[in-house]
């Protein structure tokens, strides 16, 4: 990977850089699609990197279907699927971490403690193999893309970083890998995070400025879903992550709620 990475820049090439844990879905396929227009070599990473899960998360049950991956890798006309192993990625006595001081005291950060350490580490590993110009990720994963940008300020990466807006279903559940562990009845549950969402943006529309009253009739409608256990609920400054309580400005509210076992996530910037 690094050989030919090499040999494309020294050709005069851009290298784009999709990284991924795999079981595409349209989300990825905007991400490359993003990535085919702005690279003259596109590169796709699928690995499920075991260093961002807790003990007690999903990493045996995130779906996985490599075969499937490479044929819609293929059609989106991916120049590099580079598939590393746990071993080839993190060998017998693994010591190096990246770890962010603030960003990740919020949000996801709280009760996945080890998961942005482990999201750092291996994107900075995979920038340092893949030597891409420029990377794309999702905005539904908004906290891990406000990690990465400020490694990549704080580091000084030499890698444009670009976001591509949540890809939805038909429904308004937005795409993630993990939504095909939902059992159909779980799946309509999901649909109370966008939901919610949708009602906050209401409120907000309406003149409501006090995050507090927003978020308590959040929790309200997730909670009239059957299996649905809220993680967190916040309103929050797009860049600090910090909280707001009286919104005067543009906010993100993002939310996690486990449905059943599946945690999922959602977020959308709102604006008074
Ligand atoms: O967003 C993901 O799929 C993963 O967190 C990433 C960025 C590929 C790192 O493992």
């Amino acid at each position: 990977m690094k050989a030919r990475s090499d040999r494309m820049r020294r050709m005069g090439n851009t290298v784009a850089f999709v990284p991924t844990m795999g079981f595409l879905h349209e989300g990825h396929l905007k991400l490359l699609k993003e990535g085919r227009k702005r690279g003259d070599d596109l590169v796709l990473s699928i690995f499920v990197n075991p260093t961002q899960f807790g003990p007690n998360e999903d990493l045996d049950a995130y779906p996985r279907n490599l075969e499937r991956d490479l044929a819609l890798a293929e059609k989106e006309g991916v120049d590099v699927v580079f598939t590393p192993d746990k071993q080839m990625l993190y060998g017998e006595r693994f010591q190096t971490y990246v770890q962010l001081e603030h960003l990740p005291n919020h949000l996801c950060g709280i009760s996945r403690p080890v998961h942005f350490r482990g999201v750092a580490t291996v994107v900075t590993k995979l920038f340092n193999i893949v030597k891409p110009h420029v990377a794309v990720f999702g905005e539904k994963d908004f906290q891990q893309l406000a990690v990465i940008r400020q490694m990549v300020r704080d580091l000084d990466f030499d890698i444009e970083i670009v976001g591509i807006p949540t890809v939805r279903e038909y429904d308004g559940l937005a795409m993630s890998s993990r939504n095909t562990n939902l059992s159909p009845e779980q799946r309509t549950s999901g649909l109370s995070l966008h939901k919610s969402l949708l009602q906050s943006f209401e409120h907000i529309q309406r003149g409501e400025k006090k995050s507090s009253a927003i978020i308590d009739a959040a929790s309200e409608l997730i909670q009239s879903f059957p299996e649905t256990q809220i993680d967190y609920i916040t309103i929050c400054d797009p860049d600090t992550l910090d909280d707001v309580d009286i919104i005067d400005g543009p906010v993100v509210m993002a939310l996690a709620v486990k449905i059943g076992k599946t945690r999922l996530i959602d977020n959308m910037i709102l604006k008074p």
